[in-house]
């Protein structure tokens, strides 16, 4: 039998529920803050991806899925959305139209990561990109948008971490500084992050060693090391959540796993989860247009969330009410096969009206077929006798009360109408 892949899921309809509860919150709520929904393609040149993340990150170094196509050139299945959407921003030139161009999107994304729980290799996430404004107000609307989705989706656990890496400027400085610093204390870090210090020092601040964290703590924060307009957006940004209401915490050496960042990072854990993993993370890349093939300079921010974190982190009283499944209006039972052909037309009808209804097909004895109305939580059942329908009449059950009574098929379809 050929089975799913490893890091693969099924989403199955008794889960479906959930899910089109967490994509539509956040269809109506990113459309509230205007936000236009982009469908971007999920194979893109693979040199899209490691432009934009960077070749030494996880993703650029062993995590995208590449294929070759009939041309030899090297496809990639996206392993994130936004370097798909600032291609898609230039390519389409929507700068020009829109100025400030916002845009929302759900769907699958994919990398080769070691399947756990929370982790896939198909994932699916949920995000927005705001593309064309330095502003630390656009910073805070997106921060503030991304507690406001968790409100609505009824995550509490939620702990929202910011930071700022500085700008394009700062980046050189940053990492010779904490070079510098870390090769003095090369002897108290774990082996895997004394090869840290020479290829990507910041990744070292991730690092979950006891010992590397207790390094890491008493470093300089990356705040002091970036330059003065940079210092001074961010604490713009941190003003202007505070004036909103907005809950974060400060986090002096969060410095995220992509290149593109520039100024403003944060990201979202939550206790279901453990700190380990982040249910959403975002901020700013403004470079990353002009990085791509951009005319000018145009700064942009966003964040996603990952929809199987999400899931996890949601409420169990939430979850459960979300995952019954849709209920039957009414089931249609035949005692016998002369009765079938009048018994399918009104279940045309039915459909048309918008009812919920269903039929059996295979001929199974009435007992069976009431077992299987009250499985599909039906809340009528209409049953279609032969001797009953030589009078025009049917019998109807009403299943919440689990009384029945015959009635004329005109008076049925009234009492169903006034019922539901
Ligand atoms: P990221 O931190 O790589 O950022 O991913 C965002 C979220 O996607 C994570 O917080 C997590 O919830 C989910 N996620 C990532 N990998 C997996 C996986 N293997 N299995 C399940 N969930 C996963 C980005 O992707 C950026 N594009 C976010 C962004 C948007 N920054 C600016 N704009």
């Amino acid at each position: 039998m050929i089975k799913s892949l490893r890091g693969t899921k099924d989403i199955l309809s008794k889960e479906i529920i959930l899910w089109r509860f967490l994509e539509d919150t956040a269809r109506d709520l990113f459309n509230i803050y205007g936000y236009k929904e982009i469908r971007t393609p999920i194979i893109e040149e693979a040199a899209l991806f490691i432009k934009s993340v960077g070749p030494t990150t996880d993703i650029g170094q062993k995590e995208m899925f590449v294929f070759k196509d009939r041309g030899g050139r090297d496809i990639a299945l996206r392993p994130e959305a936004t370097a798909g959407v600032v291609r898609a921003y230039i390519e389409n030139i929507l700068g020009v139209s829109l100025g400030l161009s916002k845009f929302f999107y759900i769907g699958a994304m994919f990398r080769g990561e070691r399947p756990q729980a929370g982790r896939q290799r198909q994932f699916h996430q949920l995000g927005v990109e705001a593309i064309g404004s330095d502003s630390p107000f656009l910073d805070a609307e997106v921060i503030a948008l991304s507690e406001e989705y968790l409100k609505s989706a009824g995550i509490k656990d939620y702990r929202i971490k910011i930071n700022s890496l500085g700008c394009k400027k700062d980046k050189p400085n940053i990492t010779d500084f904490y070079k510098k610093e870390l090769k003095g204390r090369i002897e108290e870090l774990c082996p895997d992050c004394k090869k840290r210090i020479e290829r990507s020092v910041l990744r070292i601040f991730d690092c979950k060693n006891n010992r590397c964290r207790a390094v890491v703590n008493s470093l300089t924060p990356i705040i002091e090391v970036i330059c003065l307009d940079c210092q001074q957006h961010y604490k713009a940004v941190k003003d202007s959540l505070s004036e909103i209401g907005c809950n974060f915490i400060e986090d002096s050496f969060l410095a995220r796993g992509l290149d593109y960042y520039t100024r403003t990072v944060f990201e979202i854990t939550s206790d279901s989860l453990g700190a380990k993993d982040a249910i959403g993370a975002g901020g700013r890349y403004d470079n990353l247009v002009k990085d791509l093939g951009g005319k000018k300079d145009t700064p942009a921010i966003g964040f996603a969330f990952g929809i199987e974190r999400l899931l996890i982190a949601t409420d169990e009283a939430l979850r459960e009410k979300k995952t019954t499944s849709i209920k039957s209006d009414v089931f249609i039972a035949t005692a016998t096969r002369s009765s079938y052909n009048e018994a399918f037309r009104f279940l045309k009808w039915l459909r048309e009206e918008r009812f919920v209804s269903e039929i059996d097909y295979d001929g199974r004895s009435l007992k069976s077929q009431m077992r299987r109305a009250e499985k599909l939580g039906a809340r009528f059942v209409v049953i279609f006798g032969e001797e009953e329908l030589k009078k025009g009449r049917v019998v109807l059950r009403d299943m919440q009360k689990g009384e029945q009574e015959e009635v004329e098929l005109s008076k049925a379809i009234e009492k169903i109408k006034g019922f539901l």
